[in-house]
């Protein structure tokens, strides 16, 4: 089933079973089919990208999509392209990407989302924004009514700022947390050399584009994970597309 609403597309796709893995490959084999000869395919980050990744390889492998190269948004989605054989180039070596594959964290009813749970959401920003069409891969558990009320918005930022940061975050109403590294005992570091910031906003984020700018003019902030009016697909893996409700 396709809702439209507002020249946005979010559609239900059906997988085989409920299982995680299962609604991600269904939503990673239907991105795919997409991709066009001679395309340049942003690569997102995260478990569901990775399996775009993946699919991605197999019809280049298969001779079904001849000269497409990728463009990663992190060094996870590099790597996987390399293991997969799609080629990748460098992001400052191509005018134009034409189609970029990505998860999220959240996704509202305006295909506004909260990204960065694998702390790779400043690349995607920059990678999603520049594409013609960013088509984003979740299951329904991430479909909600309003951003912020579970997933709090992470943010990228230069750990020389770090405390200036996180007061300027708390006097925006957020409750900010310094993400840390399982089983090391330090903060998690970005691919590009950062911390990263968890901020909740208790009570959610009524003005996601209000919200995204004022993080953003933080001194010492990179980048935030509200992606705002950047998406045109959202593809929804669901056991039983008819019973999908999408918001
Ligand atoms: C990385 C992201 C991911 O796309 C997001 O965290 C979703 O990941 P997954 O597909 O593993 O649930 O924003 O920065």
């Amino acid at each position: 089933s396709t809702r439209v609403n507002n020249s946005v597309r979010i559609s239900a796709v059906t997988a085989e079973s409920s299982s995680p893995d299962s609604l991600k490959r269904a939503v990673a084999k239907k991105a795919v089919e997409l991709v066009k000869p001679g395309m340049i395919v942003g690569l997102g980050t995260g478990s569901t990208a990775s399996m775009a990744i993946e699919e991605l390889g197999k019809l280049i492998a298969a001779g079904k999509l001849k000269d497409v190269m990728g463009v990663g948004t992190s060094y996870q989605a590099r790597v996987l392209a390399r293991q997969f054989g799609v080629k990748t180039v460098d992001l400052n070596d191509v005018n134009v990407i034409d189609i970029a594959f990505d998860g999220a964290d959240e996704v509202d009813g305006q295909m506004n989302l909260i990204k960065g749970g694998g702390a790779a959401h400043t690349m995607e920003k920059v990678v999603n924004t520049m594409a013609k069409k960013t088509v984003i891969l979740v299951d329904q558990s991430k479909v909600v009514s309003e951003l912020g009320l579970t997933f709090p918005v992470p943010v990228e930022v230069l750990p020389f700022a770090i405390s200036p940061v996180l007061r300027s975050l708390v006097a925006l109403g957020g409750e900010p947390e310094i993400r840390s590294a399982l089983r090391k005992d330090g903060p998690v570091i970005t691919d590009l050399g950062n911390m990263v910031v968890d901020v909740r906003f208790p009570g959610g984020i009524k003005d996601p584009a209000d919200l995204e700018r004022r993080i953003n003019m933080i001194p010492g902030v990179v980048e935030n994970g509200l992606f705002v009016g950047i998406v045109e697909t959202v593809l929804v893996a669901t056991k039983d597309a008819e019973e999908t409700v999408i918001i």
